[in-house]
């Protein structure tokens, strides 16, 4: 009735679909007992007239299922997996177990993948896969690699098999002797310098790129004497020893880093490679705030995770079969590379073999028949496992594959091994899964997303066999993200390629950058200069009243707080950020304060002085309104946070505007003056009366402020819109009346005279240039926050025009003045800011460019703004020397009170203002003390001291 093939494919048919059923997830058959086997072989044989063959199908299907039953792991367990992998990720990214960890989580010291700007010609070197290759790639000039101008030209050289466990010298000779004859034969110029890639797909510990110690060897090879010894240095030896050929080796990555530059060459969202050929491994970007062993934190690192190790230390030993454990003890490295073992290439079809023979002694197949060949190692490959599984020709394949093994295998044996090769090839893929699984979870985490979008660029022998189960699996255990597989499409060589021109082209970005910055790092002896200067600027000034650079204007404020002030007083706060009208009502050492803040229109700053004394008579009479004390008649001290030649507490005639002040008609008159004249304007509307009883600088309301705090406050810093100092000076250097009187020093003019011409850099002309006072406040405008978002900009336009940022696009947002405030300064150069929000911040601004962009323009943020708090360092160390050396001493205690926006805001200026005074006044000890309320409070202060003297 049935022929023997047509009764053959029909079992084969029903024995495919029992069996995918079978290894199904759900239906988790070998969980069920033996009374279910019993019945689905009974309904079979109801239902089937071939009921005797289909039994022996099932019976042997349901045998060896139970044989392996530890191979066969369900869902729950792969995240088990997963999970204690997650585990060993950490350890070894830590610094302090990373030594013990069995995952090794190795630094590759490649921090970018591709940006298409990358050019040139290399030859490269594949070892360590099935087939070692020399090559040639070409990325034509001109071209861009992503638009597909990459050439590649490859030749496989068989290694001989006794130098897989010879001496390294041998093996890297043989490497390096290929690569000349590849030379040659493709008629490459010997002369010519030709940079060389590696791909070395081994463990190695890297300090750069160009420089990789092997940790062990792995997989086939046991070459002798390259243990911790640098891998490169021992193929530029043997490249030397050959001789006769200009090649400079400047890369080596792992296959895994090279697989997945190959496919982020065409999809940017790859960030993760993965093997799983005759070894298997993966690597993936990570942020490098999380990798203990590379110093900075800044941007990603890509990370060779060798996670054939995992299980080394017994994480796996529960699910380690005894198969496993015969695998391992046969191997050339005992003890090593667990997980590579139950999952690459190299050690499947061993498995299988091992299954089989165990089987067989057991009579469980071919009638307990067992071959001399079926007892030799490595009779059946992973090769072969393939053959089995394969559709349709995977049974005869299988039978043949038996009988080449001097075996006599009946149908149902046939169908036994096969499925065995099944088994041991779906675990393969089942725990590469969890691997990939727990990777793809970290970086979801480390970005704080709560769905993925990511590539997986993939290679090897295994992956190319089974690619389908594994995406089934990911895409199961991680139904949140979206995984793409790219298969590499050329090997690793084009990665390692891409490597190294992107090695090239950061290279030279990075000497760029460099020479752009350098001008902006001050050296010890600089920092000393400016000190120098600044002290004799301070001496100068105070000789040649009003025509030096630094003014040193007498204020009239002869001694600080000493805490018996009271009463109630109002304070008027012009020249800061904004404007601020405050009452203040002291007693008993207990200050209480009201205020509202009023923002000044640009065209106020720069209109005339009658509308800008009018706008501030308006803000005065809102708030008195505000607090509901119109008629009230209180005494006033107003900050004016500009440098005013005064001759009494209550007048005080304005130098020059500067910051963003411009006013017309204001220069050279009293500001008191002005204020009471435009009260009186609103007067005759019947408002309100003000009794201005001081008028102070910012400096000097700051520091009384902080003097009311700390009685060691002498002195009174801003860091903020401008930068000021002013301090108590001695009697006999200012001709007061009583002890001490306080000086503004106004030391933003230092440099007005050119005495600072050789650290000011193109960049600061520029900013001067365009500023509304050029030519003057030289000091201010290399260390206030009105100016550094500027002279950052300039540095970003001038790298951007050179092609080093925002792939060179000039945008209208980076040529618009004032984007960049102090607070985006701040925020940029936050540690606590990652750089995809650094990146965020710019694209706010406009600034759209990559994680690599934005690296640099912290970069450019950091030395602009430490070389601010370094200039203001070395003025303060000459301010506090002066005083030091005024009163004698040889040791000097004293509180610096500061305010504004720089000081206050940003995340390094204050620490490294303190450190370089440090360093440059050792002898005195300067504490810094943030005012709290502004320098509002201090002018009030000031009115309170005064009404005190005066009566
Ligand atoms: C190749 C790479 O494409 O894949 C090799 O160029 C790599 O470097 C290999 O090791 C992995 O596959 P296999 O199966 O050859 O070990
Ligand atoms: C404030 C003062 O606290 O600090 C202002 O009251 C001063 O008068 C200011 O000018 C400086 O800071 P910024 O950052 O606002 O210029
Ligand atoms: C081995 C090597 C590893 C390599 C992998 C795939 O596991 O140790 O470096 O990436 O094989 O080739
Ligand atoms: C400017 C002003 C100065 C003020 C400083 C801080 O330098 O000229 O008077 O103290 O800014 O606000």
């Amino acid at each position: 009735m049935y022929n023997s093939s047509s009764v053959h494919t029909t079992c084969l048919s029903l024995f495919s679909l029992s069996a995918s059923l079978c290894l199904h997830p759900l239906f988790k058959v070998h969980q069920w007992g033996d009374k279910s086997v019993r019945l689905i072989n009974l309904c079979l044989s109801v239902c089937f007239p071939f009921s005797a063959f289909f039994f022996l199908f099932i019976l042997s299907f349901f045998q060896v299922d139970r044989f392996l039953y530890a191979m066969r792991l369900h869902d729950d367990q792969l995240k088990d997996i997963s999970a204690r992998f997650q585990a060993e990720m950490k350890k070894g990214l830590s610094a302090e177990s990373n030594a013990a960890a069995a995952v090794k989580m190795l630094p590759t010291h490649v921090r970018s993948t591709p940006d298409g700007t990358e050019k040139g010609q290399f030859v490269a070197l594949d070892l360590g896969g099935s087939k070692f290759k020399v090559l040639q790639v070409k990325v034509r000039e001109g071209m861009g690699i992503r638009r597909g101008g990459v050439e590649m030209e490859e030749k496989i050289y068989p290694i001989p098999k006794e130098l897989l466990s010879g001496r390294g010298t041998e093996l890297f000779d043989h490497v390096s002797e290929s690569l000349k004859d590849f030379l040659h034969e493709k008629n490459i110029s010997l002369e010519k310098k030709h940079p060389l890639a590696f791909t070395f797909s081994f463990p190695c510990e890297h300090s750069k790129l160009d420089q990789g110690l092997l940790v062990n060897w792995s997989k086939n090879y046991r070459v002798r004497g390259l243990q911790g010894k640098d891998v490169v240095k021992t193929l530029r030896e043997a490249i030397d020893r050959t001789g006769g050929m200009n090649v400079e080796v400047l890369a080596m990555v792992n296959d895994t880093v090279a697989t997945m530059m190959t496919c982020g060459f065409d999809d940017q969202y790859c960030d993760v490679g993965l093997i799983i050929g005759t070894g298997t491994n993966a690597c993936y970007m990570e942020g490098l705030r999380n990798v203990d062993l590379v110093e900075g934190d800044e941007g990603r690192m890509c990370i060779n995770t060798e996670w054939g190790g995992f299980g080394d230390d017994g994480a796996l030993n529960d699910y380690i079969t005894e198969f496993d454990r015969e695998v391992d003890a046969a191997s050339n490295n005992p003890g090593k590379q667990i997980f590579e073992k139950m999952v690459s290439g190299m050690y499947l079809g061993e498995l299988v073999r091992l299954v089989v023979l165990k089987m067989a002694k057991r009579g469980k197949l071919f009638d307990g028949q067992v071959s001399d060949a079926l007892r030799t190692t490595g009779k059946i490959t992973t090769a072969h496992v393939a053959a089995m599984e394969q559709y349709k020709t995977g049974l005869n394949n299988t039978r043949d594959i038996l009988t080449e093994l001097d075996l006599n295998p009946s149908p149902d044996d046939c169908v036994a091994v096969q499925h065995i090769s099944t088994i041991v090839s779906f675990r393969s893929s089942n725990l590469v899964a969890a691997g990939l699984a727990a990777i793809l979870s970290r970086i979801k985490r480390n970005r704080n997303l709560r769905t993925l979008r990511i590539t997986v660029g993939v290679d090897g022998t295994v992956y190319k066999t089974y690619p389908k189960r594994l995406h089934k699996v990911v895409r199961r255990l991680l139904p949140e993200c979206h995984v793409r597989f790219v298969l590499s499409d050329s090997g690793s060589s084009k990665g390692a390629a891409l490597v190294t021109a992107v090695a090239q082209r950061l290279a030279s970005l990075r000497q760029q950058v460099d020479e752009t910055l350098c001008p902006f790092k001050l050296s010890q002896e600089q920092l000393q200069l400016v000190k120098a200067r600044m002290r004799a600027g301070l001496e100068a000034g105070l000789k040649t009243k009003g025509s030096s650079a630094i003014k040193m204007l007498p204020s009239y404020v002869y001694r600080t707080p000493d805490g018996t002030e009271h009463g109630k007083y109002l304070a008027l706060d012009l020249g800061g950020t904004n404007f601020r009208a405050m009452m203040v009502n002291f007693k008993r050492q207990n200050a209480r304060l009201y205020h509202k803040i009023y923002t000044i229109p640009l065209e106020i700053m720069q209109g005339t002085g009658e509308e800008l004394f009018d706008h501030i008579a308006q803000c005065v009479s809102d708030f008195l309104d505000y607090m509901g004390m119109k008629n009230a008649h209180l005494p006033a001290g107003f900050t004016f946070s500009f440098p005013c030649e005064q001759t009494a507490i209550d007048t005080g005639t304005l130098v020059s505007w500067t910051k963003g002040y411009k006013a017309t008609d204001c220069e050279g008159h009293d500001v008191v003056s002005m204020l009471r004249e435009a009260i009186k304007r609103r007067n005759n509307n019947a408002t309100f009366d003000l009794d201005i009883v001081a008028v102070v600088n910012d400096t000097v309301g700051t520091m009384m402020s902080c003097a009311y705090e700390d009685p060691q406050c002498e002195i009174g810093l801003i860091a903020g819109t401008g930068t000021n100092v002013c301090y108590m000076e001695e009697k006999k250097e200012v001709d007061a009346e009583l002890s001490k009187m306080c000086i503004n020093t106004e030391w933003g003019g230092l440099g007005d005279d050119g005495s600072l011409d050789d650290i000011i850099t193109p960049y600061d002309m520029e900013v001067n240039q365009n500023s509304i006072n050029p030519g003057r406040q030289r000091f201010e405008k290399l260390t206030s926050g009105m100016y550094l978002g500027e002279i950052v900009r300039q540095v970003l336009l001038d790298l951007t025009r050179g092609g080093l940022l925002f792939r060179g696009h000039v945008t209208e947002t980076l040529k618009t003045p004032g984007i960049f405030e102090t607070k985006y300064l701040s925020q940029i150069e936050s540690d606590r800011l990652a750089l995809l929000q650094v990146r965020s911040i710019l694209q706010q601004l406009g600034l759209k460019g990559t994680c690599d962009d934005s690296i640099i323009v912290k970069e450019v943020c950091g030395a602009v703004s430490r070389r601010a708090a370094q200039l203001c360092g070395a003025g303060m160390a000459a301010v506090v020397d002066k005083i030091r050396e005024n009163r004698g001493l040889d040791h000097l205690n004293i509180t610096v009170g500061v305010d504004g926006a720089l000081y206050k805001l940003h995340p390094h200026f204050s620490r490294v203002l303190k450190d370089t005074t440090e360093v440059l006044a050792p002898q005195c000890n300067v504490t810094f003390l943030p005012s709290e309320e502004g320098s509002g409070k201090g002018a009030a202060l000031i009115s309170a001291v005064a009404r005190q003297m005066h009566g």
